[in-house]
């Protein structure tokens, strides 16, 4: 069974978190551009425990811990939040742990006080549009050149889903 749970501190969630976040196809997909050393992966787990502007969940598969979703600069005037995922066990993905999270996730944050869910996609990463797709994101807008990745400029894409869709 495909859960989420609160991100905790753990030891072992931490030595995840740090190998995934640091991992190329992660980092590709995440538009993420610089590694970080233990020690700021420690520190990113202290604020984001505190932190109540950011929610932090881990994806559970049983009891293995698979990946990772976040709602990131939550709005709760407009009621907006963005969405952050990846699957970092290579052999975990591509078998609807994606799917199976994103729902179980939208549940809790659309509960709340976030109605209006964003993500910014890298345009060649057709899984992730397509995972987003199915769970009723529609594209908003494109934004030419705008993140370089290996030094060449690429497209990025919001995706927006609401609440009363
Ligand atoms: C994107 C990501 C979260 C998807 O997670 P996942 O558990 O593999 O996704 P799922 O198995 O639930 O769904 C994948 C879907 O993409 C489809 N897919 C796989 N390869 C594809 C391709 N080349 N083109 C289009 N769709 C493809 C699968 O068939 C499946 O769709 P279906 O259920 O309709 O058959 C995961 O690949 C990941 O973590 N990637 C690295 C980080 C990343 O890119 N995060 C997203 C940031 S925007």
């Amino acid at each position: 069974m495909i859960r989420i749970q609160l991100l905790d501190s753990s030891m072992k969630t931490m030595t995840n978190t740090y190998g995934w976040a640091n991992a190329p196809d992660v980092m590709k997909g995440i538009l993420k551009e610089k590694i970080n050393t233990w020690e700021e992966n420690v520190e990113w787990f202290r604020a984001a425990i505190e932190d109540s502007d950011n929610l932090h969940y881990m994806i559970m598969d049983e009891d293995f811990h698979v990946g990772n979703i976040s709602m990131r600069n939550i709005d709760v005037v407009r009621g907006t939040g963005e969405m952050m995922i990846y699957i970092g066990n290579e052999l975990s993905r591509g078998r609807g742990v994606g799917y199976k999270a994103i729902k179980e996730f939208l549940k809790a944050c659309l509960c709340g006080f976030v109605k209006t869910v964003y993500v910014t996609v890298a345009e060649d990463n057709v899984v992730a549009r397509h995972l987003y797709h199915k769970c009723g994101f529609v594209e908003e807008k494109t934004f030419k050149d705008a993140f370089i990745r290996d030094g060449k400029p690429i497209n990025v894409i919001k995706m927006v889903r609401n609440n009363e869709d």
